[in-house]
């Protein structure tokens, strides 16, 4: 088998903190084995675009620390269904772009590509590669898994995870004194899509008095005699940490807004609000909501997501010196794997109803609101 002469890299879907890290890690240990990188432009668009630059040792130094992605990012860029028009109405018009993804790989001679994201740029990245071997195309494509939601499939755990924990934290932290100081209840709304890793972490890290999630419903019951019963003790006050995700029992996620140009059109949020109101009218409590949004994907990684980025970025590479060609890179009982990119392309990995760290937190007297 041919080495790998010439690399792509380009960062997917939503950012987060560590994507620098990982394209310097790639950078630096390709161009130490004597392979030349590129650098795509916003993610898959640049593909479609045919917006590409070469990375040195210059553009790779300096970024390890640095929030964002030097290459800039994109989550309205499926090749396969890509918008290229409008309808008088205004509705997208879709069409099927990815020979002109193909086209870009071949005009800069690239032999392997290195795809950052989350699962929907790992199921582009699936689709594209499929296209790429349908048309004789000897394409090696290896994924490495991003996403503060922590939801990718096949890891244990995603490299941004890490830091928007740390500032979800520092978020509920923050409110907790304020909330005291006027014996309020305060709903605070962390990200996550589908996934409660974020908030049952920070809310575990905070001590936050209810934790609300997407796998398990809540009932306005459990959480109105909870808040009730603590705003008669102590600081008379209460925090609840709520996925943007968390539902009742019965009732459905409330969405935002969808954007049908994305992968992943639905963008969910708005339950802080409707919580701070309506438990405010049950139980006559003072309420306020917090919705901490885009400030979880922003800022520099924290230490544990710098190396966990350097470490995917490493073992990338060493895949591909091995050969490999549809790898997504992962991270299992704290050893460096990988798996064939078909097992987690579209799969997301949900919190499970016997996470070690839902019954500690039950230990300690935090409430999930579901009558337990
Ligand atoms: O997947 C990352 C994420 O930040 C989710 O937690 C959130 O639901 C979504 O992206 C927000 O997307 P956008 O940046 O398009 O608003």
């Amino acid at each position: 088998m041919a080495a790998i002469k010439r690399l792509g890299i380009l960062t997917a879907g939503g950012d987060c903190p560590g994507l620098n890290a990982v394209i310097r890690s790639v950078a630096k240990e390709a161009i130490r084995a004597g392979i030349e990188v590129f650098g795509i432009e916003d993610g898959f668009l640049g593909l479609i675009e045919n917006r590409c630059r070469r990375l040195g040792q210059h553009e790779a130094s300096g970024i390890l620390t640095e929030g964002g992605t030097i290459l800039g990012s994109s989550n309205k860029s499926n090749p396969t269904r890509f918008a290229v028009g409008a309808e008088p109405d205004g509705k997208p018009i879709f069409a099927d772009v990815s020979d002109r993804c193909l086209k870009t790989i071949a005009e800069h001679k690239l032999d392997a590509m290195v795809v950052v994201g989350g699962d929907g740029s790992m199921t582009v990245a699936h689709q594209l590669w499929e296209r790429a071997m349908q048309s004789g195309i000897d394409l090696h494509f290896i994924g490495v898994p991003k996403t503060i939601d922590n939801d990718l499939y096949g890891t244990d755990v995603t490299f941004g995870f890490a830091t928007a924990v740390a500032t979800a934290t520092d978020a509920l932290d923050k409110v907790s004194t304020t909330a005291a100081s006027h014996h309020r209840v305060l709903f605070v709304e962390l990200m996550g899509r589908n996934a409660g890793w974020i908030t049952l972490h920070a809310g575990v890290a905070s001590g936050a008095d209810v934790i609300l999630l997407p796998e398990i419903p809540f009932t306005f019951e459990s959480l109105c005699s909870f808040v009730t019963a603590r705003s008669k003790h102590g600081d008379r006050y209460s925090i609840v940490a709520v996925a943007e995700g968390a539902k009742p029992t019965g009732g459905e996620k409330i969405v935002a807004r969808i954007d049908p140009t994305s992968p992943d059109p639905i963008r969910l949020g708005g339950i802080a609000k409707y919580l701070s109101d309506e438990v405010e009218s049950r139980t006559g409590l003072e309420c306020r909501y917090v919705v901490l949004g885009h400030v979880q994907r922003g800022g520099c990684p924290v230490a544990a997501d710098r190396v966990l980025a350097t470490q995917f970025g490493h073992h990338a590479v060493r895949l591909l010196k091995e050969g490999k060609r549809h790898r997504l890179v992962a991270m299992q009982s704290g050893r460096l794997t990988d798996l064939a990119l078909t097992e987690c392309a579209g799969k997301q990995r949900l919190v499970g109803l016997e996470d070690q760290l839902i019954a500690a937190a039950r230990g300690v007297g935090t409430s999930f609101a579901d009558g337990r």
